[in-house]
């Protein structure tokens, strides 16, 4: 049976103090919260990895990465790779999330590379994906979708996608606010898990975990995880905060 799982994405946010924090606060909070076949799932910058994992030692949080760089190594200034991230016991990585495609140029291309480093290197991947606004103004959003899908994910054989979360996040509900309704979710996730039957098999489709991201809160989650192939959440301004995010955990 696939995971339900709910992650946070920090994003470019909290100090070392802030993290220690945060995460001393989520354990308080979700102090015996029972997690029936769910994971819980925090990202933290990569300057705070080590002390987040520290900090979540001998609870069920874990510690993932927001990005990482394709390369084994090398001349890459700035940059962190998948041996880098494995080495301090990081086991899954985010790839694809819309601020590193739109402010990061990162593209179909530079997320194959990523997304073969990181499963070479035994890193699970949450591989994120989602239409812009005017995409679905222009009823376009299911071939944006489908394609970026098949861009990235398609040549991977069947076994990878053990190793692979999804995670759809329509750009326009991405800090905004705005949230794609429950039934808008549902349709897009089961639009892409027919999408993985015929390119793969039903029982691979079954068997993925699909997230939905964009301005998910305390106060809509429960409805958005009602859905059938709505798997759980990656939520960004609302991870930052302890009561909040655990209230969608609790949701789920
Ligand atoms: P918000 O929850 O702030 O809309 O962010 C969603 C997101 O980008 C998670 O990766």
């Amino acid at each position: 049976m696939r995971k339900n799982i709910v992650a946070g994405n920090w994003k470019m946010n909290n100090s070392l103090n802030q993290t220690k924090t945060l995460i001393g606060d989520l354990i308080v909070e979700l102090k015996g919260v029972e997690l029936v076949n769910t994971r819980v799932i925090i990202a933290p910058s990569f300057v705070n990895l080590q002390e987040a994992i520290k900090g979540t030692e001998n609870n069920e949080i874990e510690v993932v990465a927001q990005n990482m760089h394709y390369a084994e190594n090398g001349a890459y200034t700035g940059e962190v790779s998948a041996e880098m991230l494995s080495s301090i016991g990081i086991k899954t990585v985010i790839l694809g999330h819309s601020e590193r495609r739109a402010y990061f140029n990162e593209t179909d291309e530079i997320l194959t590379q990523k997304v073969t480093a990181a499963l070479a290197n035994n890193l699970d991947v949450i591989f994120c994906f989602g239409e812009q606004l005017e995409d679905r103004e222009s009823e376009n959003h299911f071939n944006i979708v489908e394609a970026q899908l098949k861009n990235v994910l398609f040549e991977l054989p069947t076994n990878a996608f053990k190793n692979i979360i999804l995670a759809y996040e329509p750009v326009w509900a991405i800090g905004t606010g705005k949230t794609a309704s429950a039934d808008q979710a549902q349709e897009m996730h089961s639009f892409i898990r027919k999408t993985l039957s015929e390119k793969y098999n039903a029982e691979l489709a079954e068997s993925v975990s699909i997230l939905y991201g964009g301005s998910v809160k305390p106060n809509n989650a429960e409805e958005i995880f009602s859905k059938p192939d709505v798997d759980g959440g990656l939520i960004g301004g609302a991870s930052l905060k302890a009561k909040d995010f655990s209230a969608i955990v609790k949701a789920i």
